[in-house]
């Protein structure tokens, strides 16, 4: 290479790295005409989408500690139940077709004991969901169902046991059953001790006889004290996520993959000896615990909306091939609106034959395609039907999502608010991953536990500052200098008069932006909640569950002007007050 060409090649390189030097720090400029409202925010923007994958009811959400409570039996065994026998007791466990407790659950788990005693006593244990999750002080309510050949097979006997040290950590007694199917209740209670999931319960007689079972049922504390109720802290973590509204039960779990997979709501209501159970898509059986009513009541505990002034029908039904989905919603269509005008009809894709009131439209992506496309519905056609977004999410991570999937998902979530004149609800999918092994059918999930711990993922702190800051109108602004890494949604809530500016810097060099206020005056001071981090790949796990958390600071010096630098890769949202 000669002198000139050298001199070129270098002027070139020089060139580019002082123009991409400028590109990072010439501030990008966004004006906010505080008092300029553009379009209506919907007040139910956020919401929960819930299905049955993942082990988010049983082993997740829905309270029981006791796994295939109802004693279904493949091939080989009775899966989670274990054959107990103490010293040099004897005993045998089969299904037992003949006899149940009810119509729905029309079968048993018989235990013949052929030899035992008060002292050496046999019967089954129960490992739980990947353990089961004990804390001192606490009391386990239980219940189960029983008959036995005779009074003298005599009490039995009911533990709570730690699996290393083989140590009891609660006991109680039921009393002898009788030859007729009864409920029996008991309480479990434990003591000081260190809290532990590595636990299972036991069951056993002290003598001879046979013993029929099933039904066999164990809760901690629930949330707001409900009998068969929900987890506490996963039902806080919810909470904070502000739900607006519950999709429930939506996804695959609602058709199921054949006819009886699918969710028949009359057979999850009532007592749960009338509930049969059933299989779901994501490969195993649902204990329809967690059926109509406890839906609703869930949606009670959290002051949430169900899904009922809208019905869905169907779930993806862009899936079916035979083209009957139009038709059939059509049948739907009529069919409600005939008795209940103010119900709203969504439709899982778009159909000819009726306008529909909403469509659900489901993204999964990366994040890069949610940056590229954060414009998606700025020119949707305003007199169509409205939009429910009823399943979206970032999928980068596993098993639950990491920084750069929240920042894919915080892009996103600014092109909805500016939207949501037209979008009316959106839910973010699926919520919840049981992170055992085992336990996830499907990766990127927003919140993770075991039997005793849980964690958000960055996505679910992402969700939980947007959502809690959603005002009730979008405000006019323009930016200059953006950068394709920059994203912002501002919004204002006008019977608080604050205004909710949230700033999404995806890129991995800091932003300064240049904050411009009209039309009024705001207060001297604001409030800052950021979530940022060093790298697109740093998360949260269930072992560390706050290495990606919002951290809140007051936000000084604001005029008509702020001179404002986004951290690389950050989410924040700036309060401020109108006065
Ligand atoms: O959210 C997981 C699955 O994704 C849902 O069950 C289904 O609707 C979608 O394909």
């Amino acid at each position: 290479m000669n002198a000139k060409a050298l001199f070129t090649w270098i002027g070139a390189i020089l060139g580019l790295l002082v123009t991409q030097a400028l590109a990072q720090t010439k501030p990008a400029i966004l004006t906010i005409h505080i008092d300029t409202p553009v379009s209506k925010v919907s007040p139910i923007l956020y919401g929960l989408m819930t299905e049955e994958i993942n082990y988010s009811y049983d082993g997740g959400l829905y309270g029981e500690m006791v796994r295939n409570r109802t004693f279904r039996a493949n091939k080989s065994n009775v899966p989670y139940w274990i054959l107990f026998e103490e010293g040099d007791a004897e005993a045998k466990m089969q299904v037992d077709r003949q006899t149940g407790p009810s119509e729905a659950l029309n079968y048993s788990l018989r235990l013949d004991v052929t030899k035992a005693d008060p002292q050496n006593q046999a019967g089954i244990l129960n490992q739980g969901f990947w353990g089961m999750a004990l804390m001192p002080n606490s009391t386990y309510k239980g219940s189960l169902y029983a008959k036995a050949d005779s009074d003298a097979l005599g009490e039995l006997s009911i533990k709570l046991v730690s699996d290393a040290e083989n140590k009891i950590l609660a006991s109680t007694r039921v009393r002898s059953p009788t030859a007729n199917w009864t409920r029996y209740e008991f309480s479990l209670k434990t003591t000081a001790m260190q809290p532990l999931s590595a636990n299972h319960l036991v069951i056993t007689v002290g003598h001879t006889g046979t013993l029929w079972l099933n039904l066999v049922s164990l809760f901690p504390p629930t949330y707001h004290d409900r009998p068969n109720g929900n987890r506490i802290d996963l039902m806080e973590k919810l909470a904070a996520m502000h739900p607006a509204f519950l999709r429930f039960p939506g996804g695959n779990y609602l058709e199921g993959d054949h006819i009886p997979d699918r969710f028949e709501w009359k057979k999850t209501i009532g007592p749960l000896v009338d509930r049969p159970t059933h299989p779901s898509p994501w490969r195993y059986q649902s204990s329809d615990g967690m059926g109509l009513l406890e839906f609703l009541e869930w949606c009670e505990d959290l002051n949430m909306q169900p899904v009922l002034t809208y019905v869905e029908v169907g779930n993806e039904d862009y899936f079916d091939r035979s083209g009957s989905y139009d038709g059939r919603y059509e049948q739907f269509y009529k069919a409600i609106k005939a008795k209940y005008q103010d119900l709203q009809i969504i439709a899982t894709t778009p159909v000819k034959s009726i306008r529909p009131d909403v469509i659900d439209d489901h993204y999964y992506r990366r994040a890069t395609e949610f940056f590229h496309d954060t414009t998606h519905y700025d020119k949707t056609d305003r007199n169509g039907p409205k939009i429910f977004v009823g399943e979206w999410a970032t999928r980068e991570g596993t098993p639950t999502p990491n920084l750069g999937a929240a920042l894919g998902d915080a892009a996103w979530m600014t092109g909805m608010e500016r939207n949501s004149d037209i979008i009316v609800m959106s839910c973010y999918a699926p919520l919840l991953v049981n992170v055992n092994p085992g336990g996830m059918q499907w990766e990127s999930d927003l919140i993770g536990y075991d039997a005793s711990r849980s964690y958000g993922s960055p996505s679910y702190y992402a969700q939980v500052i947007f959502a809690q800051h959603v005002g009730d109108v979008t405000l006019g602004s323009n930016i200059e200098n953006g950068g394709s890494k920059l994203f912002y949604s501002v919004t204002k809530d006008t019977k608080a008069k604050r205004i909710y500016l949230k700033l999404v810097n995806a890129a991995s060099h800091a932003q300064a932006v240049d904050l411009k206020f009209t039309g009024g005056t705001l207060a001297k001071t604001g409030t800052l909640v950021m979530l940022n981090g060093r790298s697109t790949q740093a998360t949260n796990t269930v072992e560390q569950p706050t290495n990606i958390v919002p951290v809140q600071s007051p936000l000084p010096n604001i005029g008509s002007e702020l001179h404002y630098t986004a951290p690389a890769y950050s989410i924040q949202v700036i309060q401020l007050s109108q006065q």
